[in-house]
């Protein structure tokens, strides 16, 4: 049983909701709150209970709501304030919260504030943005936007040298967290949506709110001549003062559950931002996430990563997590590749016995599983012939960059395909119905994938031994099973094994996974114990078939 009010969340499974590609209730293409609405008893029956919703607020969709234009108002292509309150209410009647984005480090430039502030220098919202004057003809610096490909720094339309920041697209101007009425004025948003009834938020972007206020120019990491951002704008000194009075006027009195997109936190800078009095109640971890990467935003990096680095990831994200707080572990979510493609590299096992194994992997590890839609599925990515069929706005950005770092066309179309924030945000197949299911009409905003006609959430439901179904078991066995406390409260071990493609690893006193991530048999001593979940039909006492995966409930083994 857990004990204090203070983390209830700690029990809690999240749920994933890419709005526009969930369920269309109206036929126009785009998916809608009605159309989550339609579909909650559906996905109540997995056995989640919270679940994170991509933004809805109104925005011109530049970056598919991350661009907000106002925070108090709901995207009519979404639905209404009306709709968005009966979903919190219909939610609650099945127990299940709702967490809300939100984006605090920028907002779209159809915003008023940065609309106002534009045309007139003396705008009470002028100093809500950041503008600098820039040098012989160029930007004030030379910091490469967060996307992949050009300046951090966009010409004020109608200026010839006044530029305003943006670490995202230029559709989307940073806010000015210097100012003091900026940061209370988002303050008092935020508390509005609290009142509303939601459970918290996850938090976009954060750790990019601090600037470095020299703005200086860095060495360039580019045949562009230009530097990431991220090295004067990513959790810099300072940003410590802003996350403290964030969560003192906003989350911590409402007792709010929070997560944290921040990257670029170090594992040894934990505590303040997860500890007993951090800033957030998790964050996003993505050293593992992008191991196929060097850099997250950078995807013509490619890297030859191995299982056993994936394990030793793991296992020192796990350990550092654990020492100060509670994790939030992801196989996927709205900017990363499905995982079955990421993380499984013989497409052999792109199946239901590969898509089970990464799902074992990772929702036992410790901490609050989050499932992103379609995963529950093994939803797969999907293969462009051309950058054109792209509706990502970072996908162009870093086709061109690989081009111009020196890959051919052809290369930079695989990284783009492997790559691509698209691959998550296709409509959720429902069936076998036209549109996958998705809605009923002629079009859908983005192409359908092609997939294998098995997956999907009608056939799987009722199919014993689908990818959803073992969800379901899995959600089942951390929340109500013998096992129930330990993989709840349970410290994270990590078991040691001389198989290199072997992941495994102990939680509390009796739970034990084991997950072989190739495709070739493994001899490896089981323990005895009881069977609880594997996604094969029988269990050898010492191997492991390709990608097996297995949780066994063994005696007290301390
Ligand atoms: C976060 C979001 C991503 C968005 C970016 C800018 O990384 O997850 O989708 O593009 O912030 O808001
Ligand atoms: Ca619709």
């Amino acid at each position: 049983m857990l004990s204090t009010n203070n983390n209830w969340w700690k029990k809690e499974i999240f749920y994933q909701i890419y709005p526009a590609s969930f369920k269309d209730s109206n036929n126009d293409g785009i998916g809608d709150i009605r159309g989550i609405i339609q579909e909650l008893p559906k996905i109540h029956t997995l056995g989640i209970t919270t679940i994170w919703l991509s933004p809805v607020y109104q925005s011109p969709m530049v970056d598919n709501g991350y661009d907000i234009s106002d925070y108090k108002a709901i995207n009519p292509m979404f639905g209404t304030m009306k709709d968005l309150d009966e979903l919190i209410q219909k939610a609650k009647d099945l127990n299940i919260k709702i967490i809300m984005d939100l984006v605090l480090n920028h907002t779209s430039n159809q915003h008023y504030w940065f609309q106002d502030a534009i045309k007139n220098p003396n705008s009470p919202y002028r100093n809500f943005y950041i503008f600098k004057e820039g040098k012989n003809n160029l930007p004030p610096n030379n910091w490469r936007s967060n996307f992949g490909k050009g300046s951090s720094w966009t010409l004020v339309p109608g200026e010839n040298n006044l530029y305003y920041h943006h670490v995202f697209s230029k559709q989307q101007p940073d806010l000015n967290w210097e100012n003091k009425e900026l940061r209370f004025a988002l303050y008092d948003m935020i508390n509005w949506w609290l009142k509303k009834g939601i459970a918290g938020f996850r938090i976009d972007a954060i750790t990019f709110i601090k600037k470095d206020q020299d703005f200086a120019s860095i060495t360039p990491d580019g045949n562009d001549g230009l530097g990431k951002v991220k090295r004067k704008a990513e959790n810099r000194p300072g940003i410590n003062v802003f996350l403290n009075e964030l969560n003192e006027h906003t989350f911590k009195p409402a007792n709010a559950v929070t997560i944290g997109e921040a990257s670029g936190v170090q594992y040894d800078q934990l505590d303040k931002f997860i500890g007993k009095k951090g800033y957030f109640s998790m964050i996003f971890d993505f050293h593992y996430a992008d191991i196929d990467v060097r850099s997250g935003s950078e995807w013509y990096h490619q890297t030859n990563w191995t299982v056993q680095e994936l394990n030793e990831a793991i296992i020192k994200s796990q350990l550092a997590i654990q020492k100060y707080g509670w994790g939030a572990n992801f196989l996927e979510n709205h900017d990363q590749p499905r995982s079955i493609n990421k993380y499984i590299k013989d497409p052999a096992y792109r199946n239901k016995v590969g898509a089970k194994a990464l799902a074992t992997l990772f929702f036992f590890l410790r901490g609050c599983p989050f499932i992103y839609q379609g995963q529950e599925l093994g939803v797969q990515n999907a293969q462009r012939t051309s950058i054109k069929q792209f509706n990502d706005i970072s996908s162009p950005d870093n086709y061109y960059r690989a081009i111009e770092e020196g890959f051919s066309a052809k290369e930079a179309l695989k990284f783009v395909n492997d790559r691509s924030r698209d691959n998550a945000r296709l409509p959720y197949p429902w069936s076998n119905e036209i549109n996958d299911g998705f809605n009923t009409g002629h079009k859908t905003w983005i192409g359908l994938g092609k997939h294998n006609p098995q997956i999907n959430w009608h056939t799987e439901d009722k199919d014993e031994t689908s990818i959803l179904n073992f969800y379901r078991a899995m959600i089942q066995i951390r929340q109500t099973s013998s096992l129930n406390d330990d993989l709840l409260n349970g410290d994270f071990i990590p078991i040691k094994n001389s198989t290199s493609s072997v992941i495994t690893y102990q939680r509390g006193q009796h739970a034990q996974v084991f997950v072989n991530l190739s495709s070739q048999a493994k001899q490896i001593q089981l323990p005895l114990g009881k069977v609880l979940l594997n996604n094969y039909s029988d269990l050898k006492s010492e191997e492991l078939l390709p990608y097996q995966a297995v949780l066994i409930e063994v005696k007290n083994h301390g």
